[in-house]
This record gives C-alpha cells, sequence and structure tokens, in this order.
C-alpha cells in the first residue's frame, strides 16, 4: 500500500518488495517504477519513498491502493441471510467436510482408547500403567478432535497464542461404532495385542490427517494447511514412534513377568503418546 502525497509516500512490506528489487543490495537506491526515488530511512514497518519532480502521477496512482474502491467487490460478497456465517472466506465445503470426517476419526480413536483403559483397570487384569496410558490417550485424542471442532467454527488457544481462525464452518457429528471390550489375545498376550491396535490406529490416523492436508492443499486453502501442519503433523509421527518403541519392548517382554514391569514404567511417569 502507498499512501501519501506526491512528496513523500509510505509503502507497506508487500508492496515494497514489489517495488524494490533488494533492500540490502548497495546498489543505487532507485525503483524500476520510474520517478520514485527511496530514502535508506526506515519508518516503523515501511520506507520513506521521496518522488522527485519529474515523476509521474499517473504511475504512482497505478500502484496505489485504494481502499473504497477495492472494498466495494467485498461488500458485495458479505451475507446478508442471518443462518449464514459471516467469517467465512475461502473455505471451501470440501475442507469443511473433511474436516468434520477427520474430527470424527479422532473420536473413534479416542474411544477405541477409553474401552481399551476400561479393560485394564479390571479387577483381574489390574495393568494400571496401560489403563492410565490409554485413558490420558484417549482423552488427548477428544481433545484433537475439538480443537479442529473449535478450528471449524471458532477460535483456540495453543501455547498460549491465540489463533484466530474464524472459518465459519459448521461443525456435524457422525456415528461411532461400539469397539471392542475384550483385547486379551492367546499368543500375544493382551498388552502387546492391546499396543499393537493402538499403533496401527496412529497410523491410520496419520494417513486420514494427509488425506486432510491433500484436500487442503487441492483447494488451496493455505490456512488449514497451517493448522494441520503446525498443531497435528508433527505431533501424530511422535505418536508413532512412542507406540512403536512400546510395541517393541513388549515384544522383548513377552506375556509374563516383564508386562508388569513394562506396566510399572507407564504407571511411573512416562506420557501418553
Ligand atoms: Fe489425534
Ligand atoms: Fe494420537
Amino acid at each position: 500500500m502507498l499512501l501519501g502525497s506526491s512528496s513523500s509516500i509510505y509503502a507497506s512490506l508487500s508492496d515494497r518488495a514489489k517495488l524494490v528489487p533488494s533492500l540490502s543490495s548497495s546498489a543505487p537506491f532507485f525503483n524500476s517504477v520510474k520517478g520514485v526515488r527511496f530514502s535508506r530511512r526506515n519508518v516503523g514497518y515501511g520506507v520513506v519513498a521521496m518522488a522527485s519532480k519529474e515523476a509521474k502521477n499517473q504511475q504512482v496512482l497505478d500502484i496505489a491502493f485504494e481502499p473504497f474502491e477495492e472494498v466495494k467487490k467485498e461488500l458485495l460478497v458479505i451475507p446478508t441471510l442471518p443462518h449464514a456465517s459471516l467469517a467465512r472466506q475461502k473455505y471451501s465445503d470440501q475442507c469443511e467436510a473433511a474436516l468434520n470426517a477427520q474430527i470424527n476419526v479422532e473420536y473413534n480413536v479416542s474411544y477405541v482408547y477409553h474401552a481399551m483403559y476400561a479393560y485394564f483397570d479390571r479387577d483381574n487384569v489390574a495393568l494400571k500403567g496401560l489403563a492410565k496410558f490409554f485413558k490420558e490417550s484417549s482423552v488427548e485424542e477428544r481433545q484433537h478432535a475439538e480443537m479442529m471442532m473449535e478450528y471449524q467454527a471458532f477460535c483456540y488457544i495453543i501455547d498460549l497464542h491465540f489463533i484466530a481462525n474464524k472459518r465459519g464452518g459448521r461443525v456435524q457429528l457422525q456415528t461411532m461404532l461400539m469397539p471392542f471390550s475384550e483385547f486379551d489375545d492367546e499368543e500375544k498376550g493382551d498388552a502387546l495385542h492391546a499396543m499393537e491396535l493402538a499403533l496401527s490406529l496412529e497410523r491410520l490416523n496419520n494417513e486420514k490427517l494427509l488425506n486432510l492436508h491433500s484436500v487442503s492443499n487441492e483447494n488451496n486453502d493455505v490456512q488449514l494447511v497451517d493448522f494441520l501442519e503446525s498443531t497435528f503433523l508433527v505431533g501424530q509421527v511422535e505418536d508413532i514412534k512412542k507406540i512403536s518403541e512400546y510395541v517393541a519392548q513388549l515384544r522383548r517382554v513377552g506375556k509374563g513377568h516383564g508386562v508388569w514391569h513394562f506396566d510399572q514404567m507407564l504407571l511411573n511417569g512416562d506420557v501418553a503418546a
């Protein structure tokens, strides 16, 4: 954006990039736009550009941002119907539906982990570390679903940063199937069987997240891509790594006494994946 009179023009960062080939270069600080000469003096976030007397006003006008002209087309697309979102902008139906589908995936994984928690908390199973791990994992997956719900329709706070992504979508919760309630396995035992199932779920969840990322890319939704990359994708591979290690450890310890020690390790401080 350029503001100012014919003798003093303030350029925004984006326009400065267009106007000035290289701010760090030692080359003469003269722009290819004829007649506009820039000083090296920084003012706030912009630079001061001094127009020489021979500057052609028309050329300046050609690159000037005219807010009251340009906003006209935005005014035309602001919805007037009461049920329509005012905040929704460049948010496709496809992205909205794909995000709702992922909310369902996160809820389903949470539900299965909750069933695992109930199993390992039984009095005749009593593996308290595994019960704790799956309970925390269940809560974490539900939190993932909630973060997506908040992104869809509201705002959310993460690491004390207010993420103002009001996309104006509509959350639509979907059906969840009844999970298994028994996790014992004759060959592997319950702990390894449940952890392998957890690993499969996390890998599947990663696949679903990557599909959602592809849909966001196909729709040129940079903000949804950023949300997924910064909030979910890194954590997802960390979860997969952590549970892979648990599976490897449980394969070593067998079904008996070693499972007790593994369970104590989870009980005494390891974190949920
Ligand atoms: Fe998740
Ligand atoms: Fe997870």
